[in-house]
């Protein structure tokens, strides 16, 4: 198939790009670089080994869309593009809303000019908010708004989406809800490259361990948890990105309308063992402290992966240790990710 996928200079996209790739679609990128380099595109090519079409655009400028899919053609689209801080997006709600529900809108209404049926968008386990208990199932009845805009903004788009496909009968939309993604390419020549000072615990870690920053600051040790940290589902980026082509498989077969499915490993682990296997896999010790707990943060949160497993054939197949190593090497082989 032949799929534009948005936001596929980041850090999710990159890896997916090279998964599709691998598996014998051909892949248009389309990023404004917003919050990536072009030079993870180049990486991409060059792991691959293949040609991969690169339009730096704004997924909001119709026009731009148009003139992309007039010439490429797609079969399906996978759509990244988003801004994802969380403390961000309290403070600029509104430059969330219109980017990421806008990217939508957009996208969504040049398929329909095009014919292009076939979507697969990234939604978040921010959606579940705090309704119910891990673990987490895609039927689980969802919250009215999330924690902060940013997780609002996947609620609305995943209703969105669920409106459009109620209209178009064939329309083929498939929501991922992926939990923690962590760990990078095992080449080492991509990974996560987070603008200033990470706000995901595996970054800071990371970060930590290059001399980077002094110590961790652990969010909270009084969680009704065994250790007292919160407790998260880890899932290696490697992992997801195959999860993306096996989403796509489902739009090589008939219709498959509206799906949605959980992406992570169904299993959780607490602040304070990921700082463990994190030290392990660096050979040192890492310098943290405790600190107060983050606004928002939930004790415990994990998948029930079920659904992805029996109707995409898909399960998590990476353990945490291979997520500290193969982020360590990423870190260690580009202390400045991707440069200036
Ligand atoms: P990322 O920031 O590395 O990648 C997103 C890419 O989208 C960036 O390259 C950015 O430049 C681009 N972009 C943003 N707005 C754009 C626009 N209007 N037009 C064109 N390009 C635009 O983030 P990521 O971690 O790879 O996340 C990818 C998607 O997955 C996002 O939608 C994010 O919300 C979602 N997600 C991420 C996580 C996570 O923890 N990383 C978890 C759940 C969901
Ligand atoms: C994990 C745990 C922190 C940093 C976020 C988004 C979610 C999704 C994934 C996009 C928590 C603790 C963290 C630090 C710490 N993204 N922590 N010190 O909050 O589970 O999920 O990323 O959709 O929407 O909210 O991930 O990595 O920020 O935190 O102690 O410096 O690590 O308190 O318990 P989170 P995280």
């Amino acid at each position: 198939m032949k799929i534009v996928v948005t936001g596929g200079a980041g850090y999710i996209g990159t890896h997916t790009c090279i998964v599709l790739l691998e598996q014998g679609h051909e892949v248009v990128i389309v990023d404004n670089l917003c919050n990536s380099k072009p030079v993870a595109v180049e990486r991409v090519r060059e792991l691959s080994g293949k040609d991969v079409a690169f339009y730096e655009k704004d997924v909001c400028d119709g026009e731009a869309m148009r003139e992309i899919f007039r010439k490429e053609k797609p079969d399906a689209v996978i759509h990244f593009a988003g801004l994802k801080a969380v403390g961000e997006s309290v403070e600029q709600p509104l430059r969330y809303y219109e980017n990421n529900l806008g990217s939508t809108l957009t996208l969504v209404r040049v398929m329909e000019e095009f014919g292009v049926k076939n979507i697969v968008f990234s939604s978040s386990a921010t959606v579940y908010g705090d309704v119910e208990n891990p673990p987490l199932r895609e039927d689980a009845a969802l919250p009215n708004h999330a924690a902060c805009p940013y997780g609002t903004t996947k609620l609305m788009i995943e209703q969105i989406l669920k409106d459009y496909a109620v209209a178009h009968e064939d329309f083929n939309a498939v929501l991922l809800r992926y939990f923690n993604p962590v760990g990078a390419h095992e080449s080492g020549r991509i990974g996560e490259d987070p603008a200033g000072i990470p706000n995901n615990l595996a970054p800071y870690i990371m970060q930590t361990v290059v001399g980077k920053r002094d110590k961790l600051h652990v969010f909270g040790n009084d969680y009704p948890t065994p250790d007292g940290t919160c407790i998260r589902d880890y899932i290696h980026v490697v992992d997801l990105a195959e999860g993306h082509a096996a989403a796509v498989k489902l739009f090589e077969k008939d219709g498959c309308g509206l799906r949605i499915y959980n992406l992570g490993t169904g299993k959780g682990y607490s602040v304070m063992e990921v700082l463990k296997a994190f030290s392990e896999a660096a050979g040192q010790e890492i310098p943290y402290v405790i600190d107060g707990r983050r606004d928002g943060d939930l004790p415990e949160s994990y998948a029930d992966c079920s659904k992805a497993k029996e109707e995409l054939g898909w399960v998590a197949k990476k353990s945490l240790q291979d997520m500290c190593v193969d982020s360590l090497r990423w870190q260690r082989q580009n202390p400045d990710g991707f440069g200036e």
